[in-house]
């Protein structure tokens, strides 16, 4: 199991060194990984104070190319030298807040693959699209226009907008079936094998029937993993 905590652009320098003093002594299992993906700024503050060998780090975003004249936009290169391990790619909020299709976020993980970095490719649909009953098809698509070939390890997120901070899941039917469809359809195109994580609304109160789901190995967790007794509930769920 993974326990991702995407911070997004939250907490201050203080609220993170509360939050990462505070799970130093906890026990992490073998079994379940934690990864943290602060804001790019705070990724090296982070790596720094962390001195629990069991927690990783991770990137909510990367660019397409190692350096250039590219104002404003983070290097893969420059984060796994920070110490990342992964890095969240085609988040919905970006997708939308920042035009990134498919193809543009196949490309970053491509880059993000070449720097070492094990990419988390977001999906997920609209309401709109699930109401149209075309949430499947649209998964399809984003899976195969996103996920680059060069991979060893890679993750599927999926997270449907509609679940995004809004309190609502899918019911364990739709996350089964949507989590199952992406294992086959990755492993017909490419012969591989994928893990595929939920992402939306997951708290501590739903997170262990959520990873008992099948074909659901792990969660990405926004709102609940600012709070550090939340995000220990959560991870403490996925361990057996
Ligand atoms: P949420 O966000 O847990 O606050 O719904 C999840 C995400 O956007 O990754």
């Amino acid at each position: 199991m993974f326990i991702a905590a995407n911070w997004k652009m939250n907490l201050n320098k203080n609220q993170i060194y509360d939050f990462i003093n505070n799970i130093q002594d906890f026990k992490f299992s073998n079994d379940v990984e934690a990864c943290i993906f602060p804001s790019s700024i705070f990724i090296d503050y982070v790596a720094n104070l962390n001195k629990n060998s069991s927690i990783l780090l991770g990137a909510q975003n990367c660019h397409f190319s190692e350096k250039g004249a590219f104002t404003g936009e983070t290097s893969p290169i420059s984060l796994k030298l920070l110490g990342c391990n992964y890095v969240l790619l085609g988040h919905s909020e970006r997708r939308i807040n920042n035009n990134e299709n498919s193809n543009y976020v196949r490309k970053c993980s491509f880059s993000a693959i070449n720097a070492d970095l094990i990419p988390i490719i977001c999906v997920g649909e609209s309401l709109e699209t699930r109401d149209k009953g075309n949430a499947l098809d649209y998964i399809k698509n984003q899976v195969h226009e996103s996920l680059p070939e060069n991979y060893k390890q890679a993750y599927i997120a999926y997270e449907p907008i509609w679940s995004i901070g809004t309190g609502q899941i899918p019911s364990h039917y739709e996350i089964e079936e949507i989590h199952t469809l992406i294992k086959d359809e990755v492993k017909k195109v490419t012969n591989k094998s994928v893990k595929v994580l939920y992402g939306g609304s997951v708290n501590p109160k739903n997170a262990k029937e959520i990873m008992s789901i099948n074909n659901v190995d792990g969660t990405l967790v926004g709102g609940a993993s600012l709070n550090v007794k939340d995000f220990l509930a959560i991870y403490s769920s996925a361990v057996k």
